[in-house]
């Protein structure tokens, strides 16, 4: 039985109260804060820093899933952790030595994590798993909130979910499976079936006015899988 996680992405959250959004979205259900930190460097937008981040910790009775579009990567992990960041990701292409990177986020006590984007192959994994508690895969170009989730990310989640499956055989060490980008509640069954376990979504939650009705709705699929 898998145990599947909702992790809002609060990018779609009305940054003029975030506090009350971050509250009022662990209310609704949510097991994860997702938290997409741009710099308008790697990745053509600008959101949120650690400051951000330190400031809504005490509102977040959940852990907090940073997810850094930055590059370079470690001196804002350093920033993250000491935040109270529980889990950070990281794009591999933003990172000159990953398995430094990854290294540096669990020293500072944090779960650690690498994204793929959609063209990013999945074999940058293969010599890191020992270090990694989660793979995040990008269903959309990182950057923006509200884009269309892309079909042959299906693909590459079962490669993925096959690769983690073999690895826990050998070391049973479990590592999170989460995807990013154009999840919905009309989709996710199908994501959940190719191997995820952790669904990010943003426009899909904070775009509607009932933020429970949504999480439910997504977990009723995830039952029915
Ligand atoms: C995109 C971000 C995602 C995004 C998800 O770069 O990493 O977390 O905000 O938003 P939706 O769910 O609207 O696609
Ligand atoms: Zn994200």
């Amino acid at each position: 039985m898998v145990d599947y996680r909702i992790a809002p992405s609060i990018l779609s959250a009305d940054f003029a109260r975030l506090g009350e959004e971050v509250e009022k979205v662990i209310d609704a259900g949510a097991d994860l804060i997702h938290f997409d930190v741009m710099d308008n460097h790697y990745v053509p937008n600008l959101t949120f820093g650690p400051m951000v981040c330190a400031a809504l910790k005490p509102y977040s009775r959940v852990p907090i899933d940073v997810h850094l579009m930055v590059e370079p990567v470690d001196d804002l992990i350093v920033a993250f952790a000491d935040a109270g960041a529980d889990i950070i990701t990281f794009h591999p292409e933003a990172s000159r030595h990953i398995d430094r990177s990854l290294n540096l986020i669990r020293d500072k006590g944090c779960k650690a994590g690498l994204v793929l984007n959609p063209a990013t192959p999945v074999n940058v994994l293969e010599n890191v798993l020992d270090l990694l508690d989660m793979v995040l895969v990008m269903s959309v170009n990182p950057g923006f909130g509200g884009q269309s989730f892309i079909p042959n990310t299906l693909i590459k989640l079962r490669r993925v979910r096959n690769l983690l499956d073999e690895y826990e055989r050998c070391s049973h060490r479990w590592i999170a499976l989460e995807v990013d980008g154009g999840v919905k509640p009309e989709n996710i069954a199908e994501i959940a079936a190719a191997g995820a376990d952790t669904f990010v979504a943003g426009s899909a939650i904070f775009g509607k006015p009932d933020y429970e009705a949504v999480i439910s709705r997504m977990r009723r699929e995830l039952v029915q899988d």
